[in-house]
């Protein structure tokens, strides 16, 4: 069951839902205005707060139910957290968009929540605080990641090598970002 359930998390990730959710309402092809990311932020510098609400949401939810369908099937938190890999994994590398994915912020946070609620709530109250005080989504995130995996390597020690090698792959996803932060040329809010 658990391999079955990671090809099912790994499609389910494929999914990108600013990508269905433009083509539907016709709005701008995320991947080709903006910062070019498919994912909530930028949905909502292109087509405003409905979109990418439903994004969000969309977003979280794919990294969400794997999590909680492997939890209702009995499988360990270990397992838990290689098929949440596998949602972020589908969410940056989507078989359906020719690889070409997002940067997994909102389908980590869904999967955590599923993993572990207060590790999910401590990310998420750093993730406000950040933007908040910079206004910089992308910051926001790579503030609010590594925070979590403390709490989650104490209260969760099974998932930390699976949420370990997320973390690193979503700040790599985020290399781009990282160098308009330093050249301070990033976008706000
Ligand atoms: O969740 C994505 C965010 O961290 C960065 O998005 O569009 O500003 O590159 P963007």
């Amino acid at each position: 069951m658990f391999w079955q359930l990671t090809l099912f998390a790994y499609l389910l990730g494929s999914l990108s839902f600013a990508i269905v959710l433009s083509r539907l309402t016709g709005a701008p092809d995320p991947r080709a205005s903006g910062s070019g990311n498919p994912g909530a932020t930028n949905m909502l510098r292109l087509a405003g707060k409905r979109l990418a609400i439903a994004t969000l949401l969309g977003d979280v939810l794919k990294g969400l139910l794997p999590i909680l369908l492997a939890r209702w099937l009995g499988l360990s938190i270990e397992e838990q957290a290689w098929i949440a890999l596998a949602a972020v994994i589908g969410h940056l590398y989507p078989l359906f968009f020719c690889f070409r994915g997002g940067k997994g912020v909102a389908t980590a946070a869904g999967a955590l929540l599923g993993l572990y609620p207060p590790a999910a709530l401590l990310a998420i109250g750093a993730w406000l605080v950040t933007i908040r005080l910079t206004r910089t989504s992308s910051l926001a995130a790579l503030v609010a990641l590594p925070l979590c995996l403390p709490l989650l390597a104490w209260q969760q020690p099974a998932a930390l090598g699976p949420m370990a090698l997320l973390s690193c792959l979503i700040v790599w996803r985020h290399r781009s970002n990282l160098r308009d932060l330093h050249a301070g040329r990033e976008r706000h809010f």
